[in-house]
């Protein structure tokens, strides 16, 4: 145990000890294969920013119009590669063709029902540039916002590309939101035109997302058109006359010739709602650029990306992780990427594995909540398949429980595979901290360290620097090219939220704690923490050690109001079939005591068949804290995933 010695630093109360080192097979043919290259270039990044971006940006983003600037640094104002041109779709798409690589799969696509599609590189270049000039046809411009509403087809991928051509905004909104979130966003970013479907396949149904966007139409005034693709079939899509009209009427019909348009660096690339712990959702801003660079750059750094790669995100676009690691990263870097349209449980728990076998996929990349429900499924969907084509795989959203870690090293990636445990956030535009595959030797738990470019500072209630070992709140001390250029329309809630604790340092709204050997690990937001008589804790910790538990599948942890402590510990356990009694109970708490001490034994623990999530699959933990006080919900449920299971825990208390 550590003792807490500096102003209000968190204590670190889990130790991990297990090291991975990467096989010398994977190292031998890594991208980077050395410390030292690793080295050379943090440092370069690091202290010759200007020199070092400039090379980058030359080297690996085509310009119409070379840049004479390239980083101006107005805090908390960046303008990357000033005076230059370029366009992320060319990037993306044009500059493959152009290379003689033309004929490259881009894009490997199966729909849930089964049906499949393939893209090379020429063919995507064809269609996005068909559904470019449909929109120049319906009266899309420059610096319109575009509102996306689409289930995980090419077509979504082609209609965020197409705007980039043109120079016009996405603003994707994920195909699980409701109406009224719809609305919300086409009206702060006053959308011009929502494209969606006639419905979306999930687990065998068809949900009807016309219909949705009718129901948010109605309360869009800014919105004059809505593009609809048919993908469920079906005659009953309510199509409004002088509004609404067909993908295959407008699209089809194009030439495909329309050339992409060059851009000024920082022209808006694509909004992106994010919901902030509380309240209204916010569009974080990304521009062209330095957003486009960073995306391709980590994507090669983190990935190792080989050119016979087949590389599955298993994301949706409706997040940052799509964005930037389905469409702008792999697409530029030229790689080839399965998309899947569907559920990973249908028509059975195998089907992420039926996938993998079937694309020889080489580097997957998924999310915690994603693995443990893989291990809740069972063993069995697993080895059913052959995964030996894979030799890389990735983990993103939230931190990965050292055990859930374990399973994905040993049952995935059949011990032989690195995993890289990438840190970041939709403000960031890609990857912050990561393990180098080639080189990291991975601890579970742990994003390991910063990427070149990523200046990281871990700093006490007072903005002062933590020692090692110590907890804090983690900041970004130096502008990167894929950092967000603002808040849409809220300059004042940019500034507070990021800028203002730690003047001119990008505020992550993370804990983090750093370690002897410079390995990062990040603690949960910081409104996550617990202060346990006079102690912080990390709830991430107390979780970790809840799971390691070989009867529990997933752990919530937050404070609750306590006279004597402060806060106690409540925990939110969900198992893996066990009975759910006083014996298990017993049983959780001495394992949590063992494992990290008395002083992070939860005072409660509820078990519950699920925890409540965002749809994104983050555990909202700000809604537990309720629960456990037994108050009153508060603030912004619109992102929740499963209403249900909040309601009956509720029901419980
Ligand atoms: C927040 C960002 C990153 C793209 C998808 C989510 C948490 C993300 C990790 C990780 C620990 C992580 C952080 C971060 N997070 N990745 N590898 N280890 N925590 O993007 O919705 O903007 O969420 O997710 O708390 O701040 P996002």
């Amino acid at each position: 145990m550590s003792e807490a010695t500096q102003s209000g630093s968190i204590d670190h109360v889990l130790h991990e000890r297990r090291l991975f080192h990467p096989k010398p097979e994977f190292t031998q043919k890594a991208v980077i294969s050395t410390v030292e290259q690793y080295q050379e270039l943090y440092a370069a990044a690091r202290d010759t920013p200007d020199a070092f971006w400039r090379d980058q940006a030359n080297e690996h983003l085509h310009w119409f119009e070379p840049f004479d600037e390239v980083c101006r640094w107005e805090p908390p104002h960046a303008n990357w590669f000033v005076g230059g041109k370029t366009n992320a779709c060319y990037n993306a798409v044009d500059s493959h063709v152009q290379a003689g690589r033309g004929d490259k799969l881009a894009i490997i696509w199966e729909g849930e029902p089964g049906d499949t599609r393939t893209l090379t590189y020429r063919e995507l270049q064809t269609e996005v540039a068909k559904c470019a000039e449909g929109l120049v046809e319906l009266g899309i411009q420059q610096g319109d916002v575009v509102s996306i509403y689409m289930p995980m087809t090419p077509e979504l991928a082609i209609a965020m590309l197409a705007c980039a051509r043109i120079g016009a905004v996405h603003s994707v909104i994920f195909a699980g939101f409701s109406a009224e979130s719809i609305a919300d966003r086409n009206n702060d970013a006053s959308a011009k035109m929502v494209i969606t479907s006639d419905g979306l396949n999930r687990r065998g149904n068809v949900l009807p997302l016309k219909a949705t966007v009718d129901e948010a139409l109605a309360k869009s005034p800014t919105v004059q058109t809505c593009l609809v693709l048919r993908r469920t079939g079906g005659d009953d899509t309510p199509m409004t006359a002088g509004r609404d009209v067909w993908w295959h009427d407008v699209i089809d019909k194009q030439p495909g010739d329309l050339a992409a348009k060059p851009l000024d660096s920082e022209t808006p690339l694509f909004i992106l709602y994010t919901s902030g712990s509380t309240g209204k959702p916010k569009g974080i801003l990304h521009t062209t650029a330095g957003y486009n660079l960073w995306a391709k750059r980590t994507f090669q750094w983190v990935f190792d990306h080989r050119e016979d790669d087949v590389y599955w995100c298993t994301a949706d676009c409706g997040w940052i992780t799509g964005h930037s690691y389905i469409v702008y990263g792999p697409l530029s870097a030229g790689a080839t990427c399965v998309m899947y349209e569907g559920a990973p449980n249908h028509p059975a728990e195998d089907r992420f594995w039926e996938l993998v076998e079937k694309y020889k996929v080489t580097i997957l990349y998924t999310a915690p909540t994603a693995v443990r429900a893989f291990i809740k499924w069972g063993d069995h969907h697993v080895d059913k398949h052959d995964l030996s084509s894979l030799r890389l795989l990735g983990s993103v959203g939230e931190g990965i429980n050292p055990e859930a870690w374990m399973w994905y090293h040993e049952k995935i990636g059949g011990g032989r595979c690195p995993i890289v445990d990438t840190w970041w956030q939709t403000e960031t535009g890609g990857i912050m901290m990561s393990p180098l595959p080639g080189i990291t030797p991975t601890k579970p738990g742990s994003c390991t360290k910063p990427l070149p470019g990523v200046v990281p500072m871990i700093v006490d209630e007072l903005g002062n620097d933590v020692d090692t070992e110590h907890g804090g709140k983690l900041c970004i001390a130096q502008p990167w090219p894929g950092m967000l250029r603002g808040i849409w329309g809220d300059e004042q809630r940019f500034v507070e939220q990021y800028w203002t604790d730690v003047p001119g340092n990008y505020l992550t709204g993370d804990n983090a704690r750093c370690d002897r050997d410079g390995y990062y690990w990040i603690m949960g937001r910081i409104d996550d923490v617990i202060n346990v008589s006079g102690h912080r804790l990390s709830t991430i910790e107390v979780e970790s050690a809840l799971v390691s538990h070989p009867d529990v599948c997933e752990a919530a942890v937050v404070g609750r109001p306590d006279d004597l402590k402060g806060q106690a510990i409540a925990a939110f356990v969900t198992t893996t079939g066990r009975e759910c009694n006083d014996e298990l109970l017993k049983e959780l708490k001495l394992h949590v005591r063992k494992q990290i001490g008395a002083l992070a034994q939860p005072d409660d623990i509820r078990f519950t068949a699920a925890l409540p999530k965002t749809r994104s699959g983050k555990i909202m933990r700000r809604l537990l804290r309720d629960v456990a006080a037994g108050r009153e919900l508060a603030g912004d449920t619109s992102t929740l995933e499963d209403l249900a299971s909040l309601a009956k825990l509720q029901e419980e208390s």
